[in-house]
């Protein structure tokens, strides 16, 4: 059995921060979203990694390595332009081969792993399974309609949903999957999609199984997304205090990395504050991450990820429902006259109170 981690494609509702990062590579609390699915995927027992990348590649390989972190092996695979799912798999069939394999969208998060769904499907003699859950936006997602415990028909981000059923971005295939793919037309959004191969199996009579996801489900795709994962990944997670506390109150769950420093503030967690931050006469409110190096002086923040080496000082009001890339400084201006200064790049969006 291999894996197959979908890491290409463009990110475009991430933006502006996926000009910069990739999008698997933006952090949730304190770790790039793609590591939570190569550690579900490592704990099933699979140590042979594909991973499918496009324009992002020299920085998702520098991030990840060749695999020896995970006791595993990564094989980085090109795809030449974001054609699909469908597309990336077919890329990556001279390395895929014969073998079975779990297929994972690298900005998807999911609570409870996978090690079920693999030995199911290692066990079993099915042509395919795949992870559903239930969402109250259907139309988004690829929809899923059942009968029994076999899978009756999917629809790509159908216009009128038959369920309330999304496909979760976890599939298991056998080398079958090629032979449907082969038969594929680019979709209404010019794409390949992995739904439509996996109608195809439906449809040739083959037998495609299901799994209803119990805990929760993130596709980190979008800001909103993105929050909500890193405030369900801090409440979930073990913490831990490294750092200095110097005349600080830290209330309730709370990592703090080793040389960081809080002084004359609150964090209130669950929370994490990474390697070398300085926390100054602050408020750190729940369901923040504030990664490596970064510096909060007389500064309120809340619900929000900040990326590292920022610079947050003497904020007027609580910064809330954010996500802060790399080297940002947001300060107030000195002096007269009293105004708004921003440097923002394409596609930025600020809310004023
Ligand atoms: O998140 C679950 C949904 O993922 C499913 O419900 C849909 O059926 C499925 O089509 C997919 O929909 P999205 O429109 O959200 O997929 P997205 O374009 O965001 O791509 C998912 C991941 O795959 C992402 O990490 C980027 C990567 N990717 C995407 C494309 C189109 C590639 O590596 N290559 C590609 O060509």
């Amino acid at each position: 059995m291999k894996a197959l981690i979908l890491a290409g494609g463009k990110g475009t509702r991430l933006r502006p921060i996926t000009y910069s990062v990739a999008k698997q590579l933006v952090p949730v609390a304190n770790k790039p979203v793609i590591e939570y699915g190569i550690e579900a995927i490592r704990e099933s027992g699979v140590r042979d990694f594909g991973i499918i990348v496009g324009e992002s590649e020299a920085e998702i390989r520098q991030a990840l390595g060749d695999g020896s972190r995970w006791d595993a092996k990564f094989t980085f695979i090109r795809q030449d332009a974001p054609l699909g799912l469908a597309h990336a798999v077919r890329t990556a069939q001279p390395y895929l081969q014969d073998d079975r394999f779990i297929m994972y969208l690298g900005d998807n998060l999911i609570k409870g792993g996978v090690r079920e769904l693999v030995r199911e499907f290692e066990g079993g003699d099915f042509d395919a399974s795949i992870l559903l859950t239930h969402v109250p936006n259907p139309w988004e997602f690829g929809v899923a309609e059942l009968e029994g415990d076999r899978v009756l028909r999917l629809e790509e981000k159908p216009k009128a949903p038959k369920s309330d059923l999304a496909l979760v971005g976890v599939y298991l295939f056998t080398p079958l999957v090629f032979e449907a793919i082969k038969t594929l037309k680019p979709s209404f959004r010019g794409e390949y999609e992995i739904t439509d191969a996996i109608q195809t199996l439906i449809d040739w009579g083959k037998d495609v199984r299901y799994e209803i996801v119990t805990g929760w489900w993130k596709d980190t795709g979008t800001v909103e997304a993105m929050l909500e994962a890193n405030r369900l990944i801090l409440e979930g997670m073990k913490h831990t205090v490294k750092g200095k506390i110097e005349d600080a109150k830290i209330e309730g769950p709370v990592t703090v990395e080793e040389g960081a420093k809080i002084v004359r503030s609150t964090v209130r967690g669950p929370a994490i504050i990474g390697a070398g931050c300085e926390i100054l006469d602050s408020f750190v409110g729940p369901f923040t991450s504030i990664a490596d190096r970064t510096r909060v002086k007389e500064s309120e923040i809340e619900y929000s990820i900040v990326m590292d080496d920022c610079f947050i000082d003497n904020v007027d009001g609580r910064i809330s429902g954010s996500l802060i890339g790399r080297g940002v400084t947001v300060t107030r201006s000195q002096g007269k006259p009293k105004s708004v200064c921003l440097v923002l790049g394409d596609n930025s969006s600020v809310v004023m109170p």
